[in-house]
Formats: structure tokens, sequence, C-alpha cells
């Protein structure tokens, strides 16, 4: 009898956060981003965003490779109205298309590092990020532009010195972030949420922003490479591709769809003295 109980309690706990999920209660907080994650991450995580291009999908054989394309996984899924785009007539499905495209056009990364440092010093790395759906976007420095095996940098030997300065898209120096950091812990993290982005495809306008890390080059002299990663949703911006549920706004392509976006910036080479 107790073992049967148990089995019913356990298999209960174990369909709460399945039923959210397939409910669209974001039980993690995704999409809207990982905001109870406050730490560090690498773009792995992100399972179920889709891939801007190729490149960054260079481990995986080709045909595995292209289905994790945003034109694949996600564009395809829409013209072919399947799983959730079902609901949405020819026209609408133009227009959803449209638009993902255009937040995909207008959401950037960049990376300003210099060419040179010497071992143990002190240096500043600047990301500047533009686009997704709002209301958040993420930005990792990485070592790599590979989604599935990139590291953190701190796996290269570099060292986050101090909290990263965010300035948020109205030009103000934001700590959300940061801010939902546990009380005691040190706040120099390499993740960073951005909070406060906001995009109007009507109106053609898009938010933009800035991190700026203060990093200690390694200890080891050598040619290291590094990069950063913008982590972000394009559907919620369409007037088609985003539904009201429970108080949030959800992608329409759901909690696990393939809505979401990995887009690296160029890798850059530094060169360790
Ligand atoms: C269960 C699927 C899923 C996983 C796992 C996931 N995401 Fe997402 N995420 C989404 C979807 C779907 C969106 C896109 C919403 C849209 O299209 O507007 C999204 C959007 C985002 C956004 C932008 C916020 C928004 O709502 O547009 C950030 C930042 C983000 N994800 C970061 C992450 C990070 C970091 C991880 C790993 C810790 C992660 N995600 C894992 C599904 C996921």
């Amino acid at each position: 009898m107790q073992e049967k109980l148990r089995c019913v309690i356990g298999f209960v706990a174990w369909m709460i956060p399945l039923l959210c999920v397939f409910r669209g209660i974001p039980a993690a907080a995704y999409p809207g981003g990982p905001l109870h994650d406050v730490t560090d991450a690498a773009p792995y995580c992100a399972g179920c965003h889709s891939s801007i291009g190729l490149e960054q999908l260079r481990d995986l054989p080709a045909a595995e490779a292209r289905k994790r394309t945003a034109a694949v996984a996600h564009l395809d899924a829409i013209r072919t109205g399947s799983g959730p785009y079902a609901k949405l007539s020819a026209e609408q499905r133009t227009e959803l298309i449209a638009d993902v495209r255009k937040v995909d056009e207008n959401s950037k990364i960049t990376l300003e590092v210099p060419t040179a440092v010497k071992a143990g010093e002190m240096f500043m790395a600047t990301v500047k990020a533009s686009g997704g759906s709002g209301p958040v976007i993420g930005v990792m420095l990485l070592d790599i532009d590979l989604r599935n095996q990139a590291r953190a940098i701190q796996g290269e030997g570099f060292y986050v010195y101090s909290p990263p300065r965010v300035t948020g898209p109205d030009g103000k120096q934001e700590d959300q972030w940061l801010g939902r950091r546990y009380d005691g812990l040190e706040r120099n993290l390499n993740f960073v949420v951005v909070f406060g982005v906001k995009t109007n495809l009507a109106a053609d306008k898009f938010s933009s922003a800035s991190v700026t890390y203060d990093l200690v080059a390694p200890s080891r002299r050598g040619k290291y490479t590094i990069c950063a990663a913008l982590l972000y949703g394009t559907e919620k911006a369409s007037p088609v591709g985003r539904v009201e549920q429970g108080g949030h706004t959800m992608p329409l392509g759901g909690f696990a769809g393939p809505s979401g976006r990995i887009r690296f910036s160029k890798v850059a080479v530094l060169d360790v003295q």
C-alpha cells in the first residue's frame, strides 16, 4: 500500500514540471529568459533555441546541423503550418515569417577586445547587442562560436574581475540581473540578462544595450579566441506570434518551441604576451 502511495506521489511530482511545459507556463521562466538561474551559462543550455547559421553547428553531421537552424527548425515549421502553427491562416503564416525575419535581421552582437595584452593584465571587453523580441536578451562571453561545445571564457583562464556594467536600452546603467543574485554571492558573472528590451516592428524600432567587462588575461602566454553570444526570442515581437497565457506573454510556438535564437559575434584572437 505504502509502496503504491509513494508511486503515486512520485508520479504527480514528476508530472508537475511536465504539465507546466505543455500548458505553456514558464516553469523555469523561459521564454522570458532564465530569470532565476542567476549564474554563468553556456549556449548548449538553450536546447530549444534554433541556431543562426550552420557555422555554429560545424561539429555536427550536416543533416543534423541543418535541422537545428532557424531556417529549418523555425521558419519551415511556420511555412508548413506544423504543430502550433496549424492555427494560423496562410496569410498569418506569411506575416509571422516576415516578422520573425525582421527580428533576426535586426538582432546583432559585436565584441570589442584588444588584439594583444600581457599575461595577467586587466583589460576591457565590450559587448554591444541589439534586437530580440523582448522583454530581455542574454549575453555571454565564450571561448569559441560552437553552440554545443563553447565554454565560458573562465574555462580558458580569463577571470571576470568585477560585476559587468550593463547599459540598458534606455541608456542607463541597470542592475536588475545582478541584483537578483542571492545575498552574499559574488557578482562577477559572465552571463548577463539585459532587461527593458522593447521591440516595435510596426515602427521599425529595436532596443540596443551594452555590457562592459573587466577581464584579467590568463597567466599562460599564447593565442586565445574569444567571442560573445546573444540569446534572444523572435515570436513575441509579432502580433501573430504572441499568446497571452495566465498573465504571461508566450510565443505561439510554445515554451519548448524553436523561436529562441543563438547568435555569435565574430571570433576575436587575443595574443596574450
Ligand atoms: C524549454 C525550451 C527552452 C530552453 C531549455 C531554453 N530556452 Fe530560452 N527561450 C525559449 C523560447 C521558446 C524563447 C523565445 C521566445 C520568443 O520567441 O519570443 C526563449 C527566449 C530566451 C531569451 C530571450 C527572452 C525572450 O523571452 O525572448 C533568453 C535570454 C533565453 N531564452 C535564454 C536562455 C538560456 C540562457 C537558456 C539556458 C539556461 C535557455 N534560454 C534555455 C525556450 C527555451
